[in-house]
């Protein structure tokens, strides 16, 4: 299989090429929680309940078998490269976050599994970060993607960020609807044909429609 790491710098994701080069263990101390927090309640449309809160190195088994129920187009949307599989190595890297260079969340659902993530990582420069975020496709629609970005939100504001920015793939209609339904504008990348740059000002309330 080709790993990620076999495709240029501008075939990825910029998120996924800071998560590939990542060490692992992150090189500094940190002060992680022995088991996952808790974190927020979410009970959506239908009724169902979950749970959003930090990403956790015990994650690991579970972002394995959530990266399966993934669509391939799903992984190439989020990574902008085709994987078949979420390896130990890369799993480790998604779970291990440096609080000093990021923050990343899940959902989890009553049993356990998780059913989206998105992170976000700080800009050496600009006051800024760049977001991404998955849901489960079987629970697409139910508001996993939101509640997941209301968090990172919170969290981008609480470290005092500007703004959240991602880079989407033009055709990626889904991810553009979302990102206007949250109040983000739209910026081509012209250095990056194909690739539109959709933004969040933090200073503006989420929107709701
Ligand atoms: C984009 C994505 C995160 C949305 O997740 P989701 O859990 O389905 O989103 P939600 O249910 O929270 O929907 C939030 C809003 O987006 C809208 N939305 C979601 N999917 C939509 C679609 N296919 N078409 C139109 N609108 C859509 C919802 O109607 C909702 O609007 P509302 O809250 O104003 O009613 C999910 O489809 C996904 O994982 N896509 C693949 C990964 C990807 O492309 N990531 C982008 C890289 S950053």
């Amino acid at each position: 299989m080709r790993d990620a790491s076999d495709a240029p710098w501008h075939a990825r994701g910029p998120v996924w090429s800071q998560l590939t080069s990542m060490p692992t263990p992150p090189a500094r101390p940190q002060r992680l929680p022995h088991a996952p927090t808790r974190g927020r309640a979410l009970r959506t449309r239908d009724g169902a309940c979950y749970r959003v809160r930090a990403i956790h190195p015990q994650d690991v088994p579970a972002l394995q078998r959530a990266f399966q129920r993934l669509s391939p187009e799903q992984v190439r949307q989020r990574t902008f490269h085709r994987m078949n599989e979420l390896s130990i190595e890369a799993a480790t890297r998604f779970a291990t976050v440096d609080p000093a260079l990021g923050a990343a969340y899940v959902v989890v659902d009553a049993a356990g599994e998780i059913r989206g993530e998105a992170r976000f990582f700080h800009d050496p420069v600009g006051g800024g970060a760049e977001f991404a975020v998955i849901t489960d496709p079987a629970l697409s629609g139910r508001g996993l993607g939101r509640a997941l970005m209301r968090r990172l939100v919170d969290e981008a504001r609480r470290r005092g960020l500007s703004h959240l920015w991602g880079t989407v793939l033009a055709q990626n209609t889904q991810m553009l609807e979302f990102s206007r339904r949250l109040g983000a504008t739209r910026e081509a990348c012209l250095d990056e044909p194909g690739v539109v740059r959709v933004r969040l000002d933090l200073s503006r309330r989420l929107r709701r429609h």
